[in-house]
């Protein structure tokens, strides 16, 4: 039998860190969706498809390959063969990837396959329509959350790190793009379920939303 547990939430929440950390802990496999959505922008661009070509694209879904591979606690993303954990990050695709995750085709692919990884398996599984539309009935549905202008200082701080020269009010003008793109979709648009947990991480530090949300699931687990 599955055990889900849905992590749901916008960009900069401190999502794919969270899980990741709990997944470890409780000994789940993580599944990072946005990831899998981004490694279809990335074979969109390099395979130099149009996004209104949907004959092109449906190509490229029937014949993509994702998978995740972890090492020592880091999960490697391999697209077709190859690894592309970095690859994925870039601007190019942060630009490109809400756009495509609006295509139905390509969520109709992703959903069906997000089943299918946890067919049978203990699982905890971030994305944005998680607890709303892949898996309805997960275990335990959290909603992470955090202010806008503190998810942008996040993403910056990221960004300086990776030596990037995008500056603060370009970010913020990303996060609040993606955000519009997410919840006002006709597809699967980003919204907390109504029986998922609520959890705002804008004054949180990593430990203590960890924490939170292992007590969240194990107090289901009881
Ligand atoms: O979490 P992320 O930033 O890596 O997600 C990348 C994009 O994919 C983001 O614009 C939202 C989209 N996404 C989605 O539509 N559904 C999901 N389950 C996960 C991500």
């Amino acid at each position: 039998m599955s055990f889900i547990v849905a992590i749901d939430g916008p960009a900069g929440t401190g999502k794919g860190t969270i899980t990741k950390l709990v997944a470890e802990e409780l000994g789940l496999i993580n599944i990072d969706t946005g990831a899998m959505y981004r490694c279809v922008t990335l074979d969109i661009i390099n395979k130099g498809v149009s996004l209104d070509n949907l004959d092109a694209i449906n190509e490229i879904l029937n014949r993509i390959k994702i998978d995740t591979k972890n090492s020592d606690g880091n999960l490697k993303f391999f697209l077709n063969g190859i690894e592309v954990t970095n690859d994925i990050r870039t601007q190019r695709v942060n630009e490109l990837v809400s756009q495509v995750s609006h295509i139905p085709e390509v969520r109709t692919n992703m959903v069906n396959l997000q089943r299918k990884m946890a067919e049978g398996k203990k699982v905890i599984m971030e994305g944005r329509d998680i607890g709303t539309n892949v898996f309805p009935n997960a275990n335990v549905k959290i909603y992470l959350d955090a202010s806008t202008e503190e998810r942008a200082k996040r993403r910056y701080k990221q960004e300086q790190e990776k030596g990037s020269n995008i500056t603060y009010e370009e970010v913020l003008k990303n996060v609040v793009f993606r955000d519009q793109n997410d919840k006002n979709s006709s597809v699967a648009p980003l919204k907390q379920a109504e029986d998922a947990i609520l959890v705002d991480t804008t004054t949180l530090t990593i430990p203590e939303v960890k924490e939170k949300v292992i007590s969240i699931i194990k107090e289901v687990l009881k």
